[in-house]
């Protein structure tokens, strides 16, 4: 049964995220245990942070600035070149969201956004974005939670710092062209990740 299945899936991404034992995580399954948007947020944003940092770090970081072999470029299939690591980030979202259509209980949206965006498109949009990336950029470490209504709709909106984690993040984005801040240092908080939940009102 879909439901049942999510939540299993949901509880197990949690469970692991907490370090709970496989004991917990079979009983959290075998009822039907319910997580907080809050916890699920925290899990979604796990998953999307580690595999961005693995994808950046083992991939393009060491292909791109240490080997020197490939370039990452956004006009990557033209060029036989690295999809960058925002792109990458974009098309699993949009993967995502289109095979969550499909899921009655399944519902989130997520995007990388930034208040020095190089593509102007990722720029904060509503007032909690805007409160959140600025948030996240002074507090190093910690999250920004809120909700919003947006359309009649409320959501449970997450914002995630998005952090420098290797040298080819900070050179590529100061000597890119569009950039709006070209001083960017290797830990810095670069934008941040907004994940949105709808619930009841
Ligand atoms: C090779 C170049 C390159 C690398 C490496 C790179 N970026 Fe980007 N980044 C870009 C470009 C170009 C965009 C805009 C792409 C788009 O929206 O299609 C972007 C988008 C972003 C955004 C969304 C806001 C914006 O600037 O448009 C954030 C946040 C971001 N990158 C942070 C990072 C972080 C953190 C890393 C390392 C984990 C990283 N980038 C690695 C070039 C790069």
């Amino acid at each position: 049964m879909k439901v049942k299945k999510s939540t299993a899936t949901l509880s197990a991404i949690v469970a692991v995220s907490l370090g709970i034992t496989g004991a917990a995580i079979a009983s959290a399954s075998s009822t039907n245990a319910t997580v907080s948007v809050k916890a699920m947020a925290d899990a979604l944003h796990l998953v999307m942070d580690s595999d961005r940092s693995v994808y950046t770090k083992k991939i393009v970081n060491r292909l791109v600035k240490k080997e020197k072999v490939i370039k990452a470029t956004e006009h990557f299939e033209d060029d036989k070149a690295l999809a960058l690591p925002a792109q990458m980030f974009r098309f699993g979202s949009e993967m995502a969201m289109k095979r969550a259509e499909k899921m009655d209980d399944v519902n989130f949206s997520y995007t990388l956004q930034s208040l020095w965006p190089i593509n102007r498109q990722n720029a904060p949009k509503t007032k909690a974005e805007r409160e959140g990336l600025k948030f996240v950029a002074e507090n190093k470490g910690k999250n920004y939670y809120t909700t919003e209504t947006l359309g009649g709709q409320k959501y449970f909106t997450a914002v995630y710092a998005d952090t420098g984690v290797a040298p080819v993040c900070v050179s590529c984005h100061n000597k890119h062209p569009d950039t709006p801040k070209n001083d960017f240092k290797l830990g810095d908080v670069m934008g941040g990740v907004v994940i949105r939940i709808p619930i009841d009102s």
